[in-house]
């Protein structure tokens, strides 16, 4: 099976302990097989969770658009972004040693409009300024609609994508250009659907297990966007999952979410649910490249979750990391289904 490729170039060394080289995201050997680590998408709220247990967060994801400001096209040649020095200071002292994965929502990689190298750029230069991410996820969604006003302006909502060989063939040359740019390995999320899609030439495990295939991406899993878009008339979460290759799936997401008019929705606003976390138990043990486990909250919801709460989902996050393990040790990650091996 193939791995990610290096684009013509030598993997860039990583000057933090990344849990295991992305190279490696290829057939797994017993001495490759590591435990996945476990971590947050970090948020302003995220140094409250550490202070009283720093040592649950193995590592942090992190959306460099918020690293960056970027002051638009028609900016002055180089100077188009800005990089806030203390927010980039209080984030390399947060994370001490941990290693930082980059998780991006802004390239809109299957937009039509080309690849905006610039920004691009700018994410390396984020990494770079915190000592180095280990991978860049993005979204399989359209961020960025074609013919906006502006050239880089945002939708305001993730579109979903057309699953076909038109945007195979684009993602394919985006994603490398991306590899390119950043000397990174690159993952792609699955998108939580709010209405089910219609007349696809291919379903989505499909379209994820190509890209994965052919070397250009591995997959960040995201459980809960499952569940959303079964919730919203989708695939079945046990059916995708039967279809998704184990081997694609270098980081999972668990989050939770809430219904609003009729709509369940990936708001980020709840721990994991109990739907989300079968599947997880069932399907993650199954998974040999697997190198994270992040749950994803949104700190306007911190209140409500708490610090302690976040602090009991590490806990049993943890708990799933070492029976991933153990399982991946043991068996060499058997074949998926669901029944085939309890973990
Ligand atoms: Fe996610």
């Amino acid at each position: 099976m193939a791995g990610i490729p290096s684009a013509g170039e030598e993997s860039v060394p990583l000057p933090h302990p990344c849990p295991e080289p992305m190279s490696a995201l290829s057939a797994p050997t017993r001495s490759s097989l590591t435990r996945p680590s476990v971590g947050l998408l970090f948020n302003p709220t995220t140094p409250e969770v550490m202070a009283d247990g720093a040592d649950l967060v193995e590592h942090l994801s992190v959306n460099p658009g918020q690293m960056v400001h970027d002051l638009g096209d028609h900016s002055p040649v180089g100077e188009r972004f800005a990089f806030p020095a203390p927010l980039l200071e209080a984030l390399a002292n947060l994370r001490q040693d941990k290693p930082l994965n980059a998780h991006s929502f802004s390239l809109s990689l299957p937009s039509a409009s080309p690849l905006d190298e610039a920004l691009a750029g700018a994410i390396t230069e984020v990494g770079e300024r915190l000592g180095g991410f280990c991978w860049l996820s993005e979204h399989l969604n359209v961020i960025i609609p074609p013919q906006g006003v502006e050239r880089h302006s945002e939708g305001g909502l993730a579109l979903p994508v057309a699953y076909n060989e038109e945007t195979l063939t684009l993602l394919r040359h985006k994603l490398t250009q991306l590899r390119q740019i950043t000397g990174l390995p690159i993952l792609l999320e699955n998108p939580a659907l709010l209405t089910p899609l219609q007349e696809l030439e291919m379903e989505e495990p499909t379209f994820l297990n190509h890209l994965y295939r052919s070397g250009h991406c591995g997959v960040l899993l995201d459980l809960h966007n499952l569940l959303v878009s079964e919730r919203n008339g989708g695939m079945a979460m046990e059916r995708y999952l039967e279809q998704l290759d184990p081997a694609a799936v270098a980081e999972v997401h668990l989050a939770g979410g809430e219904e609003i008019y009729g709509v369940y929705t990936d708001s980020h606003s709840q721990l994991t649910p109990a739907a989300v976390w079968t599947v997880a138990e069932a399907f993650l043990p199954h998974c040999p490249n697997l190198k994270a486990i992040s749950f994803e909250y949104n700190d306007t919801y911190f209140a409500c979750i708490g610090s302690a709460g976040v602090r009991s989902e590490l806990e049993r996050m943890h708990r799933l990391a070492d029976r991933c393990t153990q399982a991946h040790r043991t068996a060499l990650a058997a074949p998926y289904p669901i029944a085939a091996s309890p973990c």
